[in-house]
């Protein structure tokens, strides 16, 4: 039996703020247990539910150098779905209405720390990793701090580390001084070929230094983070342990995403009946949004996080024109203040086409992916996308622009060959976007047989864990030996 620890800063069902928390929600539950027992290390925020907090066990505590002072730390646990989750409990840390803060010197502690317990806590849970797979910066410092004080220690000695890149724009990088400071790392960590990273401390650039292995999550983006444009000042770094870096593309939770027995939505259907069917989860919506009832209609959807990242400069440019098509848009999401307010701007000025949700619901979520016909997804990058491949599941075509996994799992539809699971575009650019919706659309109004033999193919697509847990099972023997 091999021991896997995943630490990371959110995981379903616990605590979500984007498709991070549903890998570290359903990886684990797909790697084969007869080999391996994976389990979660998170931390213990004080913004979780009341009813997830009632169900975390308390286990141990000790107190922990950290930061020159003597920090506490609480460990809980809690078994969901046969998996063992552990949550490292510090309410000064911890505490607040978000798991994420603005302050980014508070956040590079926060998650100094987080990593530092996470490592210090091992010896009282009687569980000795064989491996430790940290995701994104929050957990960089894992491999680092491993590598310089604990390995020393028998208990210690041989563990693995894997680092996977989420998302490369968020790096953790501070002031020197102060990450010195903070971390208690000697002064010969924070040089360029290890810490140092124009001039500040950069916290994932150590995971990635010192990590046994690297992953991201699809094969596009890990070409894509070693050139300039997607490497957002790590390019050189990340080409140059090319050797050691491997694109693993994300799945999705098949069961969660079903459907077949979502109890979200409305009316369940399969990728047998979905041509009379999934159109009464349509009619729901539009009851629920306030939006004209029309079967008919062409309905795109969109459910994000509303940053830069997923291509909304290109939306606000084009809303206008956009509105002037036979559509309906339902959108649901939350962030930057600029793009919330253009939602519901147009919202307040084409109510019964366009219906903006400013806020997180699992449940509406659910909703949209079922009830539209298309989903929108122009992202400038994409690391992997689980949104379109929860839209796949639900037969509501993606548009995207072909970047990232967006381009590794949305196959464009070629009229010609009759092949296809959606629509993309290649250049960030808006007009390109609006002629690909507009090119949706005139195949959903104009060929509908063919409209539903794409939705066909999108729904026979496999986007489980299946064949991702197997590539992470042969890396993590190929690092701890067979
Ligand atoms: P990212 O991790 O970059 O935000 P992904 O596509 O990988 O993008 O994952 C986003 C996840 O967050 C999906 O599960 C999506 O359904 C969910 N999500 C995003 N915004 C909301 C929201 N406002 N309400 C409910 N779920 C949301
Ligand atoms: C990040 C990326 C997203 C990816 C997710 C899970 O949040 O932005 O593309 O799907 O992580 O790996």
């Amino acid at each position: 039996m091999k021991n896997i620890l995943f630490v990371a800063s959110e995981g379903v069902p616990f605590i979500k703020t984007g498709g991070l928390a549903d890998v570290v929600g359903s990886l684990p539950k797909c790697i084969d247990k007869t080999y391996y027992d994976v389990r979660v290390m998170l931390p213990k925020y004080t913004c979780m539910k009341q009813e997830i907090k009632d169900q975390l066990v308390y286990r141990s505590h000790f107190y922990m150098d950290f930061n020159w002072r003597n920090v506490y730390v609480g460990i809980l646990e809690a078994e969901y779905e046969g998996i063992t989750f552990y949550f490292i409990d510090n309410e000064g840390y911890f505490g607040g209405f978000r798991p994420y803060g603005d302050d980014v010197a508070y956040e590079v502690e926060k998650f100094a720390f987080f990593s530092k317990a996470a490592l210090s806590c091992l010896p009282l849970l009687g569980f000795r990793p064989d491996l430790i797979h940290c995701h994104d910066w929050q957990t960089a410092l894992i491999p680092v701090y491993l590598k310089e004080r604990f390995q020393s220690g028998d208990f210690y000695r041989g563990i693995k580390t894997v680092m996977t890149i989420h998302n490369l724009k968020f790096q953790g990088r501070w002031i020197m001084k102060d990450v010195k400071y903070i971390t208690g790392l000697p002064e010969e960590y924070f040089t360029s070929d290890r810490l140092e990273c124009y001039n500040d401390a950069n916290l994932l650039k150590g995971g990635i230094v010192f990590a046994d292995a690297v992953t991201t999550v699809s094969n596009t983006y890990a070409e894509e983070i070693k050139t300039e444009f997607y490497g957002e000042g790590l390019d050189g770094l990340l080409y140059s342990r090319s050797n050691d870096l491997r694109g693993i593309i994300n799945g999705i939770d098949y069961e969660e995403f079903n459907p077949q027995t979502d109890p979200y939505i409305v009316h369940r259907y399969s990728a047998d009946n979905f041509r009379k069917e999934k159109i009464k989860n349509k009619r729901a919506l539009q009851e629920e949004l306030g939006l004209d009832r029309n079967d008919k209609v062409f309905m795109i959807g969109i459910v994000s996080r509303l940053t830069d990242q997923k291509g909304f400069d290109l939306i606000a440019y084009m809303m206008d024109e956009l509105c002037q098509d036979n559509i309906q848009l339902a959108v649901l999401g939350t962030g930057e203040e600029q793009y919330e307010n253009m939602f519901r701007h147009f919202d307040w000025k084409y109510g019964n086409k366009v219906s903006a949700s400013i806020y997180y619901s699992e449940e509406r979520s659910h909703r949209i992916y079922a009830s539209c016909d298309a989903f929108l997804m122009p992202s400038l990058f994409e690391p992997c996308g689980l949104s379109q491949l929860m839209a796949l599941r639900y037969g509501t075509l993606p548009i995207v622009r072909e970047t990232g996994g967006l381009k590794d799992t949305v196959i464009p539809y070629n009229e010609y060959e009759g092949t296809g699971t959606g629509f993309s575009f290649a250049n960030y650019n808006a007009h390109e976007m609006l002629a690909t919706i507009r090119y949706a659309e005139k195949i959903y109004y104009e060929k509908k047989r063919e409209w539903n033999k794409i939705v066909d193919r999108a729904m026979a697509a496999d986007f489980s864990w299946h064949v991702s847990a197997g590539k992470y099972q042969e890396m993590y023997d190929w690092l701890i030996g067979y």
